[in-house]
């Protein structure tokens, strides 16, 4: 830009000129031209030769010459037209710095004369520098936790220009938290301050990036900014946090030792130390939850440290609090609710109480025994327990109460059968797998008396051999009682009765303890054939219960009577009486009869008769029938025979040993004429008791035919059923012996049963013509019976009984 000032610049140097003329050589006059910087090359700067009042063309002849100090050669002028202009590019900052003024100070020289003129060329600013800062970026750390209206300077920027051209503004983005504030220092321009505005948050703005402007007041304006990098310092404003207030865990009781329960995990918003945490357990927290649970206190992991029991409490509160390393540290804080679950660990248990034991065989039925209460500790299905019983006893369990139950009786009890019995309670929980528990109970039934003493047959008979010593045991009887103790003592007694005249107790005893019945006296078959009675078997309960058994004794038949003489017709065969006899009979004639009874029966009182030898030898013409005891002649008599005659005849029985007795016979021999009541005779000997006794010996031999023929007919039945039979039945015949014999004293007894085989124990062989034993039984039976019939309750004597009189007895 090209300043120029002809009129003062003309005034002054006219006036210069004018009065100091001789000065000129000096040079003293001063000139003044102002140009732009940064102006072109060639800008016109001013007419300098004529400013200098120097004619253009005396500027080459003398030497026109132009100098500047330490300008170089900013400035040229131009000979030819005396005009100074831009030589070259000036920058006024490079020039004079931050001076305010700013010239060139140029020296023009002319020679001949030597004239120096002193020129100064005024340099203008212009507005070529931005406003500039020294970095690019400023960085600035500031604490979130500064108060509001906290300042924090900034470096300004600097503008090379001079004046306005460096009157620098300040301007800062938009933003929230920040507003710039100037500081005007005296000499040294404007400062800009920020100023928080609005409380910094690291959390939500870690860092913040404001652009600061700085603009000149040059036409036009330059500007020139700087960013700002806010960095926010962190600071201890948070507290951790958990991301739940309440934790709810469930696990099962007995987890393992240092079963993890749940990993904790808080979290700070603050950063670096500020956000190192430390788990623990709050001061809430009671020992005994410290002794369960084990804190990591760097990871937050809570482990189980101990034994977890449903039973000891099945919720735990854990109050856990987190703290942050900060200054000052800062606290979070949740709960973690564990809950425990039940696991069938815990058998139910069974206790059995109050027993009424033993229990009496008539009790009630829902008479209580016992009373068993159950438990299990678990909960829920695991601890619902059920309570069940041995199956199939007479017992069964009542529910009385929730875990209570009654143990009664279900049905009737009869000792006899069961005495005890082995109950086995089992309680069993609805766990899976469930468990279970027992509980023995031993039940005694107590003994009721309500069995009475029971003998194995309704009756026996028992045979015993007449003329038995005295006191001697002829039978045991043996009763069962099938109750205990007491109710099973059993004790024996006659029960009486009379016998004729006299009591049955004369004839027999039984001892009570041992059942043994006795025959006090002799018996005397004679006198009583079958004696007949019951024994009564009691027990010693309260009240005693009873039985009685029927004994049928028969007394048998030994030989102990020796024939017996009746007297003949009206006197006895043994007397002295003589019998006349007609000499005439012929041979056969029935010249006497000898009468003898006997008072044993069967066998021993079969008589036979025999002549002994003393009684004539072979010349005696009489004989005597074997056994009608009839003496008739053998031939006819003679002359030679002798009037009188003496026979002896034996009358003998046929026990064992036989027993005998001597008859004596006198007879005379009359002539013709003199025996005319013989036939008289023989007919009332015919009629008279004599023909009963006839009638008596046919009649046992008729019985004996029959019992033999019996017997074979039996022996042929026998051995035809034992060819059949199977061999089984056999075998049981032997094993089943009812024969009683009590041989001490020589006597011997069978007892009566149907179907039986009978068996004698007599150590002698049976004779072939010995009855069989069911042959002879059956005789006994129906002679019973009969006896039964028509004579019930009297004694029979020997003669009383025709069919006994077809017994015979083992010799
Ligand atoms: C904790 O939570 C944070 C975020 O919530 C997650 O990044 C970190 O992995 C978690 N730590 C653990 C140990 O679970
Ligand atoms: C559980 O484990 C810890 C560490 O091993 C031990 O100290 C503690 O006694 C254990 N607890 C039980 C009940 O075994
Ligand atoms: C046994 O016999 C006696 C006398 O005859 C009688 O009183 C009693 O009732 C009988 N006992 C039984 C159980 O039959």
């Amino acid at each position: 830009m090209l300043v120029y000032r002809p009129s003062g610049l003309k005034a002054s140097c006219l006036l210069l000129s004018f009065l100091l003329l001789t000065a000129w050589e000096t040079g003293s006059c001063q000139v003044h031209y102002s140009v732009p910087e940064e102006a072109k090359h060639g800008t016109f700067v001013g007419r300098i030769a004529q400013d200098l009042g120097l004619e253009l063309a005396e500027l080459v002849p003398r030497l026109f010459r132009m100098a500047s100090k330490g300008s170089g050669d900013l400035l040229e002028v131009n000979l030819q037209n005396g005009i100074l202009f831009v030589n070259s590019r000036i920058d006024r900052e490079e020039l004079c710095g931050r001076s305010l003024e700013c010239s060139i100070h140029l020296e023009v020289i002319v020679e001949r004369p030597l004239q120096v003129f002193h020129v100064e060329v005024e340099v203008k600013d212009i507005n070529d520098n931005p406003p500039v800062f020294s970095v690019s970026e400023q960085k600035l750390s500031i604490p979130e936790s500064r108060l509001l209206d906290s300042r924090f300077p900034l470096e300004g920027a600097s503008d090379a220009d001079v004046g306005e051209n460096a009157m620098l503004t300040y301007r800062l983005s938009s933003n929230e938290f920040f507003i710039l504030d100037i500081i005007n220092k005296k000499d040294k321009g404007k400062f800009p301050v920020l100023v928080l505005r609005k409380l910094l948050d690291r959390e939500e703005n870690p860092q913040l990036q404001l652009l600061l402007t700085a603009t000149d007041g040059g036409t036009p304006e330059l500007t020139g900014s700087v960013s700002l990098l806010i960095l926010v310092l962190d600071a201890n404003d948070n507290a951790p946090v958990f991301d739940r207030s309440v934790y709810e865990i469930k696990i099962y009781e007995n987890s393992a030792n240092q079963t993890l329960i749940i990993r904790l995990n808080a979290s700070d918003a603050d950063e670096e130390i500020n956000k190192e945490m430390i788990y623990s357990f709050s001061s809430l927290v009671s020992p005994s939850i410290r002794k369960k649970f084990l804190m990591n206190e760097r990871t937050g992991e809570i482990r189980v440290n101990d034994v977890i029991d449903f039973e000891d409490s099945n919720t735990y509160e854990i109050h856990v609090d987190v703290t942050d390393k900060g200054y000052p540290p800062m606290v979070g804080h949740c709960t973690v609710l564990v809950e425990i679950l039940d696991e069938n660990d815990n058998s139910p248990e069974v206790a059995i109480t109050s027993l009424s034991l033993p229990v009496r065989e008539d009790a009630q039925v829902g008479t209580v025994i016992a009373s068993i209460s159950v438990s299990d500790r678990d909960s829920g299905a695991n601890g619902q327990v059920t309570c069940s019983l041995t199956p199939h006893v007479p017992f069964k369990l009542l529910s009385t109460f929730k875990n209570y139950y009654s143990l009664v009786v279900d049905s009737a009890l009869d000792r006899e059968s069961v005495a005890n019995y082995g109950l086995v309670v089992t309680v069993r929980d609805g766990g899976s797998p469930s468990l279970s528990a027992t509980a023995s109970v031993s039940v005694e039934v107590a003994d009721v008396n309500d069995n009475a003493p029971v003998f194995a047959q309704p009756e026996y008979t028992v045979f015993v051999k007449e003329n038995n010593p005295p006191g001697c045991h002829i039978f045991t009887v043996s009763a069962r009682d099938a109750d205990a103790q007491e109710n099973a003592l059993v004790s024996y007694s006659l029960v009486e009765r009379r016998v004729g005249e006299r009591a049955l107790s004369s004839y027999v005893s039984v001892h009570a303890e041992s059942g043994k019945v006795y025959a006090l006296q002799p018996l005397d078959h004679e006198e009583l054939e079958l004696l007949q009675f019951q024994v009564s078997a009691r027990d010693a309960g309260v009240p005693s219960l009873g039985s009685n058994v029927t004994l049928q004794v028969f007394v048998l038949d030994e030989n102990d009577n020796a024939p017996a003489l009746l007297p003949p017709g009206s006197g006895g065969g043994g007397g002295a009486v003589s019998q006349p006899v007609a000499r005439s009979v012929g041979a056969g004639h029935v010249v006497a009869k000898v009468r003898a009874v006997d008072a044993d029966s069967g066998y021993n009182a079969w008589l036979s008769y025999e002549l002994r030898p003393e009684s004539g030898g072979l010349r005696s013409p009489f004989r005597v029938g074997l056994y009608t005891g009839e003496i008739s002649t053998t031939r006819a008599l003679d002359e030679a025979d002798a009037p009188r005659q003496r026979l002896l005849v034996l009358v003998k029985d046929h026990g064992e040993p036989a027993l005998a007795s001597t008859a004596t016979v006198l007879l005379s021999l009359v002539d013709s004429g003199q025996a005319p009541k013989t036939p008289s005779q023989m007919s009332i000997l015919s009629t008279g008791p004599e023909a009963a006794l006839v009638d008596v010996n046919v009649y046992l031999i008729i019985a004996i035919c029959a019992v033999s023929s019996l017997l074979v007919l039996t022996l042929l039945l026998y051995t035809a059923l034992r060819c059949s039979a199977p061999p089984i039945e056999r075998a049981c015949g032997p094993l089943k012996p009812t024969l009683v014999c009590s041989s001490a004293v020589g006597s011997w007894s069978c007892s009566q049963q149907r179907r039986q085989r009978c068996a004698l124990g007599r150590a002698r062989p049976r004779p072939t013509s010995w009855p069989s034993a069911p042959a002879f039984h059956h005789v006994l039976y129906q002679r019973w019976k009969w006896k039964n019939n028509l004579l019930e309750g009297t004694t029979l004597g020997s003669h009383d009984s025709p069919i006994l009189t077809g017994v015979t007895l083992p010799p």
